[in-house]
């Protein structure tokens, strides 16, 4: 079973993809955590290039196919035989981050990124995504707070860095992605403490496995 969790800047995927993967272990099912972008080695060159502040003058064609570079390498090489061997693959970020951010963020044409995305990935699409949804301030002052406390608001800040209405219009465009595929997308609130969404989020995630 494949699961991606997505969701603006400071909702919180962190903590509660560690509580899922600890879920998903105690459960006695095999995991395979990853992220993009930077879940293999090409990819996590490609994420120092994509989320350094050095990198403000990537023209956004050029920031989308470092994505999909990215993507493709990552599915041959971690999630694809993930899959194979049986295990669950819990990806933070996939396919949805690109139409979210570069689609309706930065306004790159959405019908050509879905096809893109079909490229890079090869058939291999998420069983269950969960979006941890969100208010785009709301999730861009934890963020600020987050790298504030961790030291890394230099080096990781360049999404962090843009203006509120493209924060606004990723959620939005998140929230069209759920609307437009309701059968693999399960929106949770992401604004409640903690402990409420990581139940949320094993609830949705059980269910799938038992069925
Ligand atoms: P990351 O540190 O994973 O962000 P977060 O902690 O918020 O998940 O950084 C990934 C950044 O890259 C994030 O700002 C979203 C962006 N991104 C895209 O713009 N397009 C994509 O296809 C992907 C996978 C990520």
């Amino acid at each position: 079973m494949f699961v991606t969790l997505e969701g603006v800047e400071g909702s919180g995927k962190s903590t509660q993809i560690e509580r899922l993967c600890a879920s998903l272990n105690a459960a006695g099912r095999p995991v395979t955590l990853t992220r993009q972008p930077g879940g293999c080695e090409l990819g996590r060159t490609l994420r120092a290039i994509l989320l350094s502040q050095k990198s403000s003058g990537l023209d956004d064609r050029a920031e989308l196919f470092l994505y999909l570079a990215d993507r493709a390498q990552h599915v041959a090489e971690v999630i694809r035989p993930a899959l194979e061997s049986g295990q669950v693959v819990v990806c933070d970020r996939y396919i949805d981050s690109t139409v979210a951010y570069q689609g309706y963020g930065r306004g790159l044409d959405v019908a050509l990124l879905t096809r893109l995305n079909a490229v890079a990935v090869a058939g291999v699409l998420p069983d269950l995504t969960i979006l941890l949804d969100l208010d785009a301030a709301a999730g861009l002052s934890r963020a600020m707070a987050r790298n504030h406390a961790a030291g890394t608001a230099a080096s990781e800040g360049r999404f962090e860095a843009e203006h509120l209405d493209f924060h606004t219009r990723v959620r939005r465009g998140y929230l069209a992605l759920a609307a437009a595929h309701p059968q693999r997308f399960v929106v949770i609130d992401a604004a409640p403490v903690p402990e409420l969404v990581a139940r949320a989020v094993w609830q949705a995630v059980s269910a799938r496995l038992g069925g």
